[in-house]
């Protein structure tokens, strides 16, 4: 059984090591006093624990020589990606980097950047605890406990952004419980606000890490994975961006240097970086978005290619996304991303993946096309991911969905999931948003919510329990669900649910 001896904590000494080694001007503060004392991750050495060793990558999984899991070939397991053959060869071309060769942590590194070289030559997140990164250990009656082991389960630090208007401090620096339910339950983590430029870049050539290092600095103590969110956008700039009056050059420089700034700080720590955030837009024929996104409208949609590029120098091992809402089918915008990745690749640009955040709403259909979708992507040989999951539907007055509404979102739930699990380069699946009273949804979509997939208290939603259902009956067939113990809370609730 899981146990909670063992705990590593993680000190304020860990963030401070690695502020001093870039030059951070202050670090006081890095790390709030409360969070150095709270940020721990259990290392107790359960059955579940072993087979995680050694396996902990979602963007540089192992699929080599893979272990202690038992053997579902055949069946609905997932398949060993090493050797696999009838995706096309995109030799030649700095295309995925090659996963059969074992696990990566961001090799190949110049001078002058964060983290060290290990013994083998890769470089080690600057963040890391001493003696490297933490291994994640997950309580079976959890999503990230019972997840096939190349398939990270995230969830978002939360803070910055609509949280900056709310009347509570932001959750992720201000919440011990919170960080520590974020641990136990997940084996990923996207910042939800401090990676954008405005939090990074406030003015210009000024970049400001406090609150990003410290959430990679928590996900490294607790061997949790990262999604880097987001390298390139059109919202959420700092003003000094976007009014400013600058050149073509004076643009091109300031991406450049934010990218490779950014990225090479974070080698070694962040596995999937969405590079590019919703480029395309909604209308009929998924035009580019060239008024919004000051990079495309000032420098063309050419800049993308650089920006890829900039990334991929910085941190070789790194799997670099286009990310975009309202790709969850085969629809106008997802074939837009498809036929712009499908050509970069033939170029040879460093595209290693397409991320589906999937808002989705009960007000809205969902299309049945996701799986196909995902999967077209997969057979142009790059990776997928769900990076942003919420289900949300109209709330009554106690911030819930009626019955059949939870039931329908439970379902796109299951759905979603069921995809990813399916195609076989999909090895990342985010829920933004953990509490509903914070969830951005509310803010954003007035009168709706109930997106999550936990109660006000933590308590687990159907929509948890479905997605719970769903891993174990993938991994060990429906027999585990039905008998083991360790499911009993949520079978109840799926049984009140009638699901
Ligand atoms: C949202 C955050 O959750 C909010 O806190 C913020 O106010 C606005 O942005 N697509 C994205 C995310 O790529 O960055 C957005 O996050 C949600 C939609």
């Amino acid at each position: 059984m899981f146990t909670r001896s063992n705990r590593r904590t993680l000190t304020a000494a860990v963030v401070c090591a690695g502020a001093l080694a870039l030059g951070t001007p202050t670090m006081a503060g890095a790390v709030p006093a409360q969070q150095a004392t709270t940020l721990t991750a259990d290392a107790g050495v359960s059955a579940k624990g072993a087979e995680k060793a050694g396996q902990k990558s979602q963007g540089r999984p192992d699929h080599a020589g893979q272990s202690g899991r038992p053997d579902h070939a055949g069946q609905s397991g997932r398949p060993d990606h090493a050797g696999q053959s009838g995706k096309p060869d995109h030799a030649g071309q700095p295309g995925p980097p090659d996963h059969a060769k074992g696990k990566g942590k961001g090799k190949g590194k110049g001078p002058g950047h964060g983290g060290g070289e290990d013994s083998t030559g890769q470089t080690q997140c600057q963040f890391a605890p001493e003696g490297g990164e933490a291994e994640g250990s997950w309580d079976r009656d959890s999503l990230a406990g019972v997840a096939p082991d190349d398939l990270r389960i995230g969830n978002i630090a939360a803070g910055g952004g609509h949280h900056s208007d709310a009347d509570y401090p932001d959750p992720f620096p201000s919440d011990p419980p919170y960080r520590d339910h974020l641990a136990s339950e997940y084996s990923s983590v996207t910042h939800e606000n401090y990676l954008k430029w405005e939090f990074v870049q406030p003015e210009q050539g000024v970049y400001d890490f406090e609150q990003a290092d410290a959430v990679v600095a928590f996900a490294e103590a607790n061997g949790m994975d990262l999604r880097g969110h987001a390298l390139s956008w059109h919202s959420q700039n700092p003003d000094w961006l976007e009014e400013g009056d600058f050149t073509e050059a004076e643009l091109r420089e300031i991406l450049e240097d934010h990218v490779r700034t950014v990225v090479s700080r974070y080698a070694g720590c962040i596995d999937q970086w969405d590079v590019a955030n919703e480029i395309f837009q909604d209308d009929e024929a998924a035009s580019i978005r060239d008024s919004e996104n000051i990079w495309i409208r000032e420098l063309g949609p050419e800049i993308l290619d650089d920006v890829f590029t900039w990334a991929h120098e910085e941190d070789p091992e790194a799997l670099l996304f286009y990310n975009d809402y309202n790709v969850d089918g085969l629809n106008a915008k997802a074939d837009a991303y498809y036929d712009l990745i499908r050509e970069q690749l033939e170029r040879g640009v460093p595209v290693h993946g397409f991320g589906a955040q999937t808002h989705l709403s009960m007000q809205y259909g969902f299309d049945d096309s996701y799986q196909e979708n995902l999967q077209r992507f997969d057979d142009l040989g790059i990776h997928t991911a769900v990076t942003e999951i919420d289900v949300r539907g109209e709330v009554d007055e106690n911030d819930m969905m009626s019955p059949e509404d939870r039931a329908g979102a439970a379902e796109r739930y299951a759905t979603v999931l069921q995809a990813c699990l399916e195609v076989s380069l999909c090895n990342s699946f985010t829920i933004w948003g953990t509490l509903d009273a914070q969830s951005w949804v509310p803010n954003t979509f007035p009168g709706e919510g109930d997106a999550t997939v936990h109660e006000g208290d933590y308590e687990r939603k159907p929509t948890y329990c479905i997605i719970q259902r769903t891993l174990v009956e993938h991994v060990e067939g429906a027999s585990a669900w039905e008998d083991d113990a360790s499911f009993e809370e949520c079978r109840g609730i799926l049984e009140s649910a009638g699901l």
